[in-house]
This record gives structure tokens, sequence and C-alpha cells, in this order.
């Protein structure tokens, strides 16, 4: 039996796929790479390239690979972008996402891992933030994840469909394979290795009057490699017969703009230019996960809680891989 990975080309699910073969597990792929990179994938994955809203083809994937479950990793993730294109976010993340949960339950797939996030939260009334925080997205990303966790809450009762949402915070890092290459890239580290590498002229930062104790936001950053390991812990839970789940991913700990640059500075040796930026609406001044729950019920902790390290494995994979993915594999 396989593990269909939906989103198996893009970034964390690359990581994934990896970290699944190391193991001795069957996948099979399926991704759009309208974001992903086929070259992400080893050879001899299968691979079809085709939206998870595409129910035949959900079908026949099932058919042609006995699919005992999926981790459901496809998603557009630019809040940016979600606040100037809604309809794509809920089209693509909600309404695809419902459409291959329909196929999936068609054909009898009862265990399912979700990519949810932080975002699922909005602004935190407390910090770091439970499980039990309120739902209430601050943009359309968080929203079509948060219409995905409710249709699986309703998939759990009518269908039984067993699930873990697993809402990451930040991912960051890479493998020796595997690493980030996002166009457009709006995540701090890799902007931060650009910068280091004069890919870019400078980084931004945006807002420097948080209520933070350098007056920049606060973010929790998690390894990717500790990420994809926690997919086949929750695996491991529903195979076992766990129920349903909604878990945070995080090491706990924050860190904020600056103190990232800094390190990425010891870490490159490199002068690393920033340039001051107005803050960006809906940016909250800090996001820091209580993973105790990932802890307690999947045994799962990041093995490489240290930002250094996780930098250090993402400067490692930006250095050997200067312009990232060959871009004519894509297709
Ligand atoms: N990177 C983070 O820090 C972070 C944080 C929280 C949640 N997440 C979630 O984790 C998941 C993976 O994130 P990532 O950073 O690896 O993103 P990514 O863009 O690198 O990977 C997403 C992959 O999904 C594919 N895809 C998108 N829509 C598709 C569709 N309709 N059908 C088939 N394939 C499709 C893309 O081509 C891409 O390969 C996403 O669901 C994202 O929302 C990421």
């Amino acid at each position: 039996m396989s593990i269909l990975v939906t989103g198996g080309a893009g970034y964390i699910g690359s990581v994934t796929v990896e970290l699944l073969l190391e193991r001795g597990e069957r996948v099979v792929v399926l991704d759009s790479l309208v974001r992903g990179h086929r070259a992400a994938l080893p050879d001899g994955v299968p691979f079809y390239q085709g939206e998870v809203g595409d129910r035949d083809l959900i079908l026949r994937i099932a058919r042609e690979h006995d699919l005992e479950a999926c981790i459901h990793f496809a998603a557009l993730a630019y809040v940016g972008e979600s606040v100037t294109e809604p309809i794509r976010y809920f089209v693509n993340n909600a309404a695809q996402g419902m459409l291959l949960l329909e196929a999936l339950i068609e054909a009898g797939v009862r265990r399912f891992v979700f990519s949810s996030t932080c975002a699922v939260y909005g602004e935190p009334e407390r910090i770091p933030i439970p499980e039990e925080h309120p739902r209430r997205p601050a943009n359309s990303y968080g929203w079509s994840k948060y219409f995905m966790e409710r249709a699986l809450e309703d998939c759990d009762a009518a269908y039984g469909l067993k699930f873990v949402s697993l809402r990451y915070f930040n991912a960051a890092g890479a493998t020796e394979r595997c690493g980030e290459d996002h166009e457009p890239e709006t995540h701090l580290i890799p902007n931060v290795l650009a910068a280091a590498l004069g890919r870019i002229p400078y980084v931004p930062v945006f807002g420097n009057d948080y209520p933070t104790p350098d007056g920049t936001a606060v973010r929790d950053y998690i390894h990717v490699r500790d990420l994809a390991d926690a997919h086949l812990r929750a695996l491991t839970w529903l195979r076992q017969g766990g129920g349903s789940l909604f878990l945070n991913l995080g090491s706990g700990k924050g860190y904020s703009v600056l103190e990232v640059i800094r390190t990425a500075r010891e870490v490159t040796g490199r002068e690393i230019p920033m340039r001051w930026e107005p803050r960006r609406p809906g940016d909250p001044a800090r996001l820091v996960a209580d993973a105790r729950r990932a802890e307690r019920l999947l045994g799962w902790t990041p093995a490489f809680p240290e930002l250094a390290t996780i930098i250090e494995s993402a400067w490692r994979w930006r250095l050997a891989h200067p312009d990232g993915y060959p871009k004519h594999q894509a297709g």
C-alpha cells in the first residue's frame, strides 16, 4: 500500500518524501508544480502532475497505488497573495481540498495528515499559543486552512475519516538534498541568505516598533526535517488507531527578525544589508507555539531546535544550489 503525498514537490513535502523513503515507506506524489520542483523528487518516485481537485485523477491514483493514507501539503501559502487574490486561495486550498477529501473517501482512504498553520489562530490572545486558542484567521490563507479543518472534523463524524491536522509555525532549514526555493520568496531565512549571497540588495525588515525586546517581530522557527518527522509520527498514530488530532508544531522558542539576521551573519560570515520598512498589515508581534501536546501524544520534540543549526543547514543547501533547483526539469 502507498501513501499519497500531495504537494510532494514543494519545500516541506519533498523533505517528508525523503524521510518516508528512508523509512522504507511506499509513496506516490501528486503536485501541479505551480510552486514545486520536479527536481526536488528523487528518480523512481511515482509522480503525477495534476490538481488535487481532479477527482478522476485521485481515483485513478488510488486504483493504481492502493492508497492507505494521504499527507496533504498541496496549497498556495503566501499570506500577502491571499489578501489580494482571496478567491484563488479559497478555490485552490479549500474547494480543491474538499474535492480531494471527497475522492479519498470514495476510494476508501480513512487516514489523512493535513498541513495546517498557525495562521488559523489570527492575532494571538496569549503566547505560547495552545491548540485550544480560538481560531480567528486574519487573512484568506488562514481561512482556507480553517475551512479544511472544519471539513475534516465533520468527515470524521460522518465517514470515520481520521486525521491529524498539524499547525506549523515557521518552517526553515534544509536537508542535504532538499531546500527552500520559492519564487517569489517571502520567507525571512531564505531572503536573509539571498542577501548574504548578494542575490538581493538587502533584507527588508517590516516594523521596528513592535512590543518585543528589539522592536522586530518574533517567530517560532522549526527545522523542516523535524516537521517531516512529525508527519511520520502522525501516520503511526493513525495506523495504531489513534483519534483525530489538532497539533501545533513549533520549538516553543521565539526569535526576532534582528536575531535571525545576527545569527545568519555569524553562520555565513557575510555582510547582510537590511532596510527598515513599515509594518505589514496583519503581522502579529509574536507567534510562538505551545507544542507540548505533540510531545505528549506523538513523542515529538524538535531534534534541531537551535536557530544557528537551522540557518547553517539552509546555508549549506543554498551554497550547493545557488540558483535553486534546476528549472528546466519542471513539468
Ligand atoms: N512553509 C511554512 O513555513 C509553512 C507554515 C505553515 C503551513 N505551511 C503549509 O505547509 C504546506 C507546504 O508548504 P511549503 O512551504 O512546502 O509550500 P510549497 O509551495 O513549497 O509547496 C506546496 C506544493 O503544493 C503544490 N500545489 C499547490 N496547489 C496545488 C494543487 N491545487 N494541486 C496540486 N499541487 C498543488 C505546489 O506546486 C507546491 O509544490 C502548505 O500547505 C502550507 O500552507 C507551510
